[in-house]
């Protein structure tokens, strides 16, 4: 069966194309799904593609990820530095997390530099805008073909 990978998005990530453009560039979010679903068919993988602005929506997905998906992937916006419940959601769901962020959150302001989401994520992918969800679903290949070292 073909695994399903679960990218989520958060908060304000639905103005993606119109908002800050010099930081998020002008790809829409439809623009991001449809790269990552062609990066996720070359790959051999489904995608379940999502957005909220609501921290609770987040953890009800994520929650509802156990048993469905093979792995999630996060771009959890401003709710990465600021939610214990997301980081909990992950952490209690016990897949593979790979986080990814459009910009580069080190080059940004300092309250950007801490992630609640990282301690729960195999690893991090930030600062190639929308070509990181397509880094991201190479990253979790390997982790669900068990190609990666822990
Ligand atoms: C972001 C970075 C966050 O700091 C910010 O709050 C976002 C987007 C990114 O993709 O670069 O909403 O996650």
């Amino acid at each position: 069966m073909t695994p399903l990978v679960l990218i989520l998005n958060g908060p304000n990530l639905n103005l993606l194309g119109v908002r800050e453009p010099a930081v998020y560039g002008r790809d829409t979010l439809d623009d991001v799904r449809a790269l990552a679903e062609r990066r996720a068919t070359e790959l051999g993988l489904a995608i379940d593609f999502r957005q909220s602005n609501h921290e609770g929506v987040l953890v009800d997905w994520i929650q509802e990820a156990r048993g469905k998906a093979a792995a999630i992937i996060i771009n959890a916006g401003a709710l990465t530095h600021t939610s214990i419940a997301i980081l909990d959601a992950l952490s209690a769901v016990e897949l593979p997390v790979v986080e990814v962020h459009l910009s580069n959150i080190f080059r940004r302001e300092t309250f950007r530099h801490h992630s609640y989401v990282s301690l729960a994520a195999r690893g991090v992918i930030c600062g190639f805008g929308p070509k990181g969800y397509a880094l991201a679903l190479e990253a979790v290949s390997g982790l669900i073909d068990g190609a990666a070292t822990p």
